[in-house]
C-alpha cells in the first residue's frame, strides 16, 4: 500500500512532522509491504484560479499525482487559534480541483487525521475543521476517536519520531483503523 504523508507544518522541527514520522515507523512494524512518501504542503503555491487555468505549477502537478496514487492519505495537523494553518487549507484546495473528466485527487481518498501541539490539547481544536473540509472534498475520512499529541514538545525523541507508549499505541489504533478502511482491490483503480 501506498501512504502518503502530508504535515500542516512548514517548520523545520515540526510536532507534526515527528507524529508522521513516527506513523511511518509504525508502519514498517505491521506486516505487508507500506511505501510511504512525505508530502510538502510549503512546495506549493498559494492558490489562484490564473495559475490553475494555466497549468503552471508543477509543484502542485506533483501533489495530486501522489495523492490520487495513495490509499491512504494520512495528515498530522497544528491548531493556529483552534484551526489549521493556511498552507494546509491551501494544499487542500489545491488538492479539490477537479480537472475536466478527472476528479479530485481527494475524492473517495481514505485520509486518517491526527494532530500535535505542545499544549493540554494536542491541537484536537483543529480536527473537527479538517475533518469538515476534507468531507467538502469528498475525501473518506476515518472514522476513529480524535489523537493528538498533547504537550508534544515534552515527549522524547528517536530517530526523528516519538517513542511515549501510549501516543505510539494511539497512532497504531489509527493507523490500523486507516488500513482496514482501504477497499480491497482499490490500488488497481489508481
Ligand atoms: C499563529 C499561531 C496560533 C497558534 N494557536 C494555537 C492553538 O490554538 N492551540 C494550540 O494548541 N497551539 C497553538 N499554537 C502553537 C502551535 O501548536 C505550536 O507552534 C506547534 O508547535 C505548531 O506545530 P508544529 O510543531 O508542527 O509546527 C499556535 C501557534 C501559532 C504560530
Amino acid at each position: 500500500m501506498k501512504i502518503v504523508l502530508m504535515s500542516g507544518s512548514t517548520r523545520r522541527d515540526s510536532l507534526n512532522t515527528t507524529v508522521l514520522e513516527t506513523v511511518r515507523h509504525i508502519l514498517a512494524g505491521l506486516p505487508g509491504t507500506h511505501e510511504t512518501v512525505a508530502l510538502s504542503v510549503a512546495e506549493l503555491p498559494f492558490y489562484e484560479a490564473g495559475l490553475e487555468l494555466a497549468d503552471g505549477s508543477p509543484a502542485v502537478r506533483a501533489a495530486k499525482e501522489l495523492v490520487a496514487g495513495a490509499d491512504v492519505l494520512f495528515i498530522s495537523t497544528p491548531a493556529y487559534n483552534g484551526a489549521m494553518p493556511g498552507a494546509l487549507k491551501n494544499a487542500l484546495d489545491w488538492l479539490s480541483r477537479a480537472e475536466g473528466a478527472t476528479p479530485s485527487p481527494l475524492t473517495g481518498r481514505v485520509t486518517a487525521v491526527t494532530s500535535a501541539s505542545p499544549g493540554a490539547r494536542g491541537g484536537l481544536d483543529a480536527q473537527p475543521g479538517l475533518v469538515a473540509v476534507l468531507g467538502r472534498c469528498g475525501a473518506r475520512v476515518v472514522e476513529h476517536e480524535p489523537v493528538g499529541a498533547a504537550r508534544a514538545g515534552a515527549l522524547e525523541v528517536e530517530d526523528g519520531r516519538f517513542t511515549e507508549p501510549e501516543l505510539v499505541a494511539r497512532l497504531e489504533s489509527l493507523v490500523r483503523a486507516a488500513l482496514a478502511a482501504v477497499p480491497a482491490g482499490a490500488e488497481v483503480l489508481v
